[in-house]
């Protein structure tokens, strides 16, 4: 089915949002266990923790952080959106395009081509996108029944209520990128072979993963060294994390990928610095860095794990410092598998 041929406006339990400690999640996403992290555009409330300045910007929320990970994969990925050897292609998918800056660059470099971006979450979708761009919101878990249009008038954006039921054999290209927030442990597999079942033959996915497990390259951040904040951070997350999501995911990709079906799997491992061996990556990265130790393990680790706000944010101190200590050379891996099918 085409996307276009029965989509409906999207209903008020999807625009909802709720204050957390003083950041703005989406309702629908907390109360249905579907993403943890805020979709806000600004910090509203402001606790006594001192909140970080992203680089050369005044201090925003995580529209402003996903849009410099953004840059730092730009810069990372040999300033390449897709990595697979697509020369023009024509229809894309852009799975949980967060604030729309893969896909609307995406849409900008193939004017050619019709760009379809998904979501869950409104909030942060642009709101000047290109023409060729369209913005859908989904369930990439499938757990968002088809709502009952309460007012027609109000929709700002279109809603597809089924799960996955784009057309088979359509797609150039699927890009899904740091969306392991976002996917059910459980739905990895049948999520990447849905990917498969909407690729066209000789079309290519391509995904990309924070593995959210620090280390340094020379030792002085180790797994046992649980001592170090960073360390605490890293198990902090994982466990907050495990039972409702995969935060190994990132490590099985390529091997899903096979099983999927999909051949000439080709999958990296890089480091992300978070520090300045290459400065301007480390400098942009330690900013991201900076702010993601706090945004997407709030909710994780003071409402599931019940830390106290002040020994989060004392964490959280203590692992910014860590992250900003070039002795330390801290790195985060960042998997990125692509396949073709
Ligand atoms: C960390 S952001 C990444 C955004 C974008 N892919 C990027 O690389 O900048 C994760 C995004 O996935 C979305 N998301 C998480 N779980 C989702 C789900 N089950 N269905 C649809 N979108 C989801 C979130 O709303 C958020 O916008």
């Amino acid at each position: 089915m085409d996307p276009d041929d029965s989509t409906i406006p999207l209903d008020n339990t999807i625009s909802e949002t709720v204050e957390y400690q003083g950041r703005a999640y989406q309702q629908y996403a907390l109360s249905n266990g579907t993403y943890f992290a805020p979709i806000d555009e600004v910090i509203k409330a402001l606790t006594n923790f001192q909140q970080p300045t992203l680089i050369n910007s005044p201090i925003q929320g995580e529209i402003a952080r996903l849009e410099l990970a953004n840059r730092v994969f730009h810069r990372v990925f040999d300033n390449r959106l897709i990595f697979p050897p697509v020369a023009s292609p024509r229809n894309i998918l852009d799975l949980g395009c967060g604030g729309g800056d893969w896909a609307v660059q995406v849409s900008e470099q193939y004017p050619d081509a019709s760009v379809l971006g998904i979501d869950i979450s409104p909030h942060m979708l642009p709101e000047d996108a290109p023409d060729n761009l369209e913005l859908q919101i989904d369930d990439l878990n499938g757990r968002y029944d088809v709502p009952i249009p309460r007012d027609m008038e109000q929709a700002e954006w279109s809603f597809f209520g089924a799960r996955f039921t784009f057309r088979s054999d359509r797609y150039d290209v699927v890009h899904s990128q740091m969306v392991a927030g976002g996917i059910h442990a459980n739905r990895w597999r049948s999520y990447i072979r849905d990917i498969f079942r909407v690729l066209r033959p000789g079309g290519w996915c391509q995904m990309v993963e924070i593995y959210f497990n620090a280390q340094s390259d020379n030792g002085t951040l180790t797994r046992a060294g649980e001592d170090h904040a960073l360390s605490r951070w890293s198990s902090h997350y994982l466990q907050a994390m495990h039972p409702y999501k995969d935060p190994r995911a990132p490590l099985q990709l390529a091997s899903w990928m096979r099983s999927a079906g999909f051949r000439d799997v080709e999958s990296r491992l890089l480091t992300l610095p978070m520090y300045a061996r290459d400065r301007i990556i480390g400098e942009e990265n330690n900013g991201n860095i900076h702010e993601l130790l706090y945004s997407i393990a709030l909710y994780p680790l003071t409402h599931f794990k019940g830390m106290p706000l002040k020994d989060f944010e004392e964490l959280v101190d203590d692992a910014r410092t860590e992250a900003s200590d070039p002795s330390f050379k801290v790195c985060v891996h960042r998997p990125k598998a692509s396949s073709v099918k």
